[in-house]
Order: structure tokens, then sequence, then C-alpha cells
């Protein structure tokens, strides 16, 4: 877990390759990975692989998992066709026009979708460890939440009294309005309010059946089998946003098992001094532009040790306030890694840290 673009997909194939290394069965599901590191796992769509199908990923020294990029519809679809009360019900949701064109689209969709997935793994008992990477989510709380509130907006009576009035009443439920609007003009007004009813009633109880009979998503987040690692820049803003994930996670009664300072710069050794440094730079860029080069390194130096200090203030900081949690540093790469070695080397670094 943790804000937009800290490495939290990078943090969550790691793992993932570190677990599997250490000979556990491992499933890593992922959200939207940037192209580079679905490259390096294998799951490029370039490659023929479609997202929400499981891939087997072979890495160094005979190292296998498993990986699948999370399919919000196909999740959907899944429930539908297993919780429907038969399969003339199960058809005619998957084949409800307003169903299709705005499950994926509700507000929490993807958190639903991701949580109910992982339950489904669990459920087949084939891993011994999933690693859910999550959505970039402002805070634990929208991630946390979502699937109760998905389950209401549906469920909810009120909310389909509401969808029954309109365009406000669709704004009410969470739907996204463009997609809508499509489906509201390709469908025409009428036909539109009665698929609408129909797709939120039957939609609400096949959600309402997959919770009764695999109980509450929640539930399994804050069970003892559950831990959470949270991975954050080396920012104090960062830091702070990643204390309060932290807080509102132990409060839900879910287990925080690691904290990742990601992309830290090395301590960097001192520059050597001016009469060393001086002649070694004319050597490369010439007499004239000497001196010039010389005050840009030294800048460009100091700046580096302070991010680097900085990240090992917080990296106190953090191990201060959470004596119990592991925190790791996991040095910035350059360029960003794009293989699986890297992302097994990054792994090995973790794991030695959480030691
Ligand atoms: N330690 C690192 N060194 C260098 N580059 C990194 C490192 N960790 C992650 N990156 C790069 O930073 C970018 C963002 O990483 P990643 O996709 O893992 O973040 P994310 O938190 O999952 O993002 P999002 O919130 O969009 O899901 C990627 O291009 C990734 O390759
Ligand atoms: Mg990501």
């Amino acid at each position: 877990m943790g804000p937009g673009g800290v490495g939290k997909t990078t943090v969550a194939a790691a793992l993932g390759l570190a677990a599997a290394q250490r000979g556990r069965r491992v499933i890593v599901v992922t959200i939207d990975p940037s192209k580079r590191l679905a490259q390096a796992l294998g799951l490029d769509p370039a490659a023929g692989h479609e997202s929400g199908s499981i891939v087997p990923v072979h890495g160094p020294g005979g190292v296998r998992l498993d990986c699948l990029m999370l399919d919000t519809q196909r999740v959907f679809d899944e429930i539908v066709r297993v919780y429907s009360r038969d399969a003339d019900a199960a058809a005619r949701m998957l084949g409800n026009p307003i169903y299709r064109a705005t499950a994926q689209h509700l507000g929490g969709a993807l958190e639903y979708a991701a949580t109910a997935r992982v339950h489904m793994l669990h459920a087949e008992g084939r891993y011994d460890l999933i690693v859910l990477d999550t959505p970039p989510t402002a805070n634990a709380l929208d991630f946390l939440e979502a699937p109760a509130r998905i389950q209401e907006l549906v469920g909810n009576p009120a909310a389909r009294f509401l969808a029954g009035t309109g365009r406000i009443g669709l704004k009410l439920i969470g739907l996204g309005g463009g997609v809508l609007l499509k489906t509201f003009e390709a469908m025409g007004g009428g036909s539109f309010i009665a698929e609408l009813g129909v797709f939120l009633k039957e939609f609400g109880s096949v959600l309402g059946e997959f919770r009764r009979r695999a109980g509450d998503l929640a539930e399994l987040l804050a069970s003892s089998e559950t831990g959470a690692v949270l991975t954050t820049a080396a920012t104090d803003f960062s830091a702070r946003e990643a204390e309060a994930f932290i807080d509102v996670i132990v409060e839900r009664g879910m287990r925080v098992d690691g904290i990742v300072l990601n992309r830290v710069l090395p301590t960097l050794a001192p520059l050597p001094p001016p009469p060393v440094l001086r002649p070694a730079v004319a050597a490369q860029v010439g007499e004239d532009a000497a001196d010039a080069a010389v005050q840009a390194l030294g800048s460009a130096y100091l700046g580096a040790r302070m991010q680097s200090e900085r990240a090992h203030r917080i990296w106190l900081h953090l191990r201060d306030r959470y004596p119990t949690v592991p925190v790791a540093l996991l040095a910035r790469r350059d360029p960003p890694p794009s293989e699986l070695e890297e992302l097994v080397v990054m792994g090995a670094q973790l794991l030695e840290q959480s030691a």
C-alpha cells in the first residue's frame, strides 16, 4: 500500500520473487503495472497475455511464481457466474447493457475486485503467499472501505430509488458520468431506466450472496493471515502520508509487516578536496570550463547528499515510531528496473533488512 507512484507494484513484485526464491508458492496480483514492469514480469499484453489470466513467471535460478494483472470486469463476471441464483439469471446479468458498460466504473469497483480476487485465490488454497499490489488511492480508508461502499451502493434501496430520478441520482450512486451518458444515449431513455433498475437489484443481490457465502471481504484483510507492507518515497511529505496510512490500517485491525523507503540514494563518500578534484575535472572539460564544472559538481553532490541524509533521518524516525516493524531502504536504480533479475535483487535486499 502507499500513495501514487511510490513503487508499490515494484515492491510487490520484488517481495513476491523473494518469497518464491525461498520456496513458497506465490502469486502476485498487480494493478495496472507500468509497461516496463509488465515486461519484466512477462505480463506484456503485446506478448499475448490477457489481463486477468494467471501467468507463470520463471526467474533466474529456477525461481517460479505466478502473476496476474487484475481485470475488474473479469472478476465481476466470475462473481456473477458463481453467485447468481441460477444460470439464466447469470446470463441475463452478463448480457445486461448497463452491467457491461458500468459495473467496472462504479466508485470503488477496482478495490472491490482486487480484494474479491484475493479472496477467491485464498479460498482455492493453491498458494502459500498472495501478494496484492494496491491501486493508487489517496488514503488507506478509500481502499479499505471501497468494498463495503460498493456493496452498499448497489444494495441500498435509497440509491435504487434515486437511480430512477435521472442524472442526479446516477451521480449519487457513484457511476462515472461519461460512461453512463453514453450508455443512456445508446439505449434510449425509457429502457435505460428499466434496465438500470434490474441491474442494481440483481447485481446487489449477487454481491450480497457473495458476501454471505464467502464472508466479508474486510474480514480476510483483518485476519492474522494478512499483513500490509507500506511503500513510501524518502521525502517528509510522503513519509507523513505513509504514517497516516499506517494509523488507519492499524486502527482497522490490520497488521503492518513492513515499511519500504523507496528510491533512496546511496550514502556518498565526501568529494575529494578541490586541489585533487580540479585537475581531474580540467582534464575532462578543459581548463577554461574547469571552475564552473567543479562548482556545478559540488552543488549536485550537495543535493544528493542532502537527499540521502534526509532518507536516513526519515528511516530513523520511522524505526523510532514503529519499533516492531521492519523499515527497509531500497536504493534508487538508474535506469528503473526493467528485468526480472533486478527485481530479484531488490527482493533479496528487502528480505535481508526484515530479518
Ligand atoms: N527503486 C527504484 N529505483 C528506480 N526506479 C524505481 C524504483 N522503484 C520504482 N521505480 C520506478 O518508478 C515508477 C513507479 O513505480 P511503480 O509502478 O512500482 O509505482 P506504483 O506505486 O505502483 O505506481 P502507481 O501508484 O501508479 O500504481 C516505475 O517506472 C518504476 O520502474
Ligand atoms: Mg502500481
